[in-house]
């Protein structure tokens, strides 16, 4: 009763140090709720962590789950807690500076727990979380996209891209997205009005003027969009913060996120998924003691939409 099955990490490297193996079952403290973990979405921040490139950032002590992102089953509460109750079906983007949800089991606040779309299937609510509030938070909080504004997407098949040009036409803009040629027709599905085709065409000549660009690529492309926006638009980098100086010389704004959890904005987000105007795109699942195949598909960065794990 007091151990579950896990993923976890006892150094960092490849992905060989990904070990399914039993660890203890945790224990909800007051304020959060225990969920049984069906499904784990799996983002690019599970590689990137595993391999040691944010140790300057967040500090864990080995070994450690990873996955942020988790769809599943609310299986005890914590005393302090009011607004879930045993049997709930939730969704989380639980904190990255704790264990994750590549295992049976885990503790969450409750704080950053949201009742999970019923129109979805574990599988499919465990690959919403992180991405669609990083969309959400990047086009909405600091791009503040208007309708009718033209918004370039780099990335736009993605697991963030993917739900940031569903987001942006719901808000009635105009989306361009970058992608190669294979993911036209399916961006075109999620209602993009323009793809660029990266590898052959350089977007900068064929883009001017837009009003905000969502940037989930950074290095040269980032560097490469601030001439693509008008006057007093804005650059949202999702990855390397981009620079205020710069900007101020292209005579634009410029804004760096890094998401957050929010029940309230996961709600709004279960709304338009339950309505049927927001799609969940699932490249592939695979079952959890499968994590290392896992991250090296998410590796090669040409994922479209997301890759999730099947705890049960
Ligand atoms: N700040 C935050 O809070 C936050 C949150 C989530 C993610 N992130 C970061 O943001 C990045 C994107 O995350 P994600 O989950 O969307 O990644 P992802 O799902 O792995 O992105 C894969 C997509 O990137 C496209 N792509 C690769 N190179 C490209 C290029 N040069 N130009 C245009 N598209 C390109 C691929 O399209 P093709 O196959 O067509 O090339 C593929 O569909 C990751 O580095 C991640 O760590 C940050």
């Amino acid at each position: 009763m007091d151990t579950m099955k896990a993923v976890r990490i006892h150094e960092y490297g490849d992905p060989d140090v990904l070990q399914y193996e039993d660890a203890p079952r945790p224990v909800v403290k007051p304020d959060e709720v225990l969920i049984r973990v069906h499904a784990a979405g799996v983002n690019p921040v599970d590689w990137k962590v595993r391999a040691g490139h944010a140790k300057n950032i967040l500090n864990y002590s080995f070994p450690f789950i990873p996955g942020w992102d988790v769809s599943g089953v609310v299986q005890s509460t914590g005393l302090d807690t009011s607004r879930l109750k045993v049997g709930d079906e939730v969704y989380s983007r639980p904190d990255l500076a704790r264990d994750g949800a590549y295992a049976e089991y885990i503790a969450v606040r409750e704080s950053e727990v949201a009742l999970k779309p019923k129109s979805l299937d574990h599988v499919q609510a465990a690959a919403v979380p992180l991405a669609a509030l990083t969309a959400w938070q990047a086009l909405f909080d600091a791009a503040k996209l208007q309708a009718g504004q033209t918004l370039l997407i780099h990335g736009a098949a993605g697991g963030v891209g993917t739900f940031a040009v569903q987001l942006a036409k719901l808000k009635g803009a105009r989306v361009i997205g970058t992608a190669s040629k294979k993911n036209h027709e399916f961006l075109r599905s999620l209602g993009a009005d323009e793809t660029i085709d990266y590898p052959t065409t350089r977007f900068e000549d064929v883009v001017h003027g837009v009003d905000a660009v969502l940037d989930t690529i950074t290095g040269e492309t980032m560097e490469r969009s601030w001439k693509v926006l008008k006057k007093d638009g804005i650059l949202v980098s999702i990855l390397q913060p981009p620079s205020p100086e710069k900007a101020a010389a292209h005579g634009v704004r410029c804004a760096h996120t890094f998401v957050q959890p929010s029940v309230p904005q996961l709600n709004e987000i279960t709304k338009l998924i339950d309505a049927g105007k927001l799609k969940v795109i699932v490249e592939k699942v695979f079952p959890l003691w499968e994590a290392r195949a896992a991250h090296e598909l998410s590796a090669t960065g040409h994922v479209r939409g997301k890759i999730v794990l099947r705890v049960i």
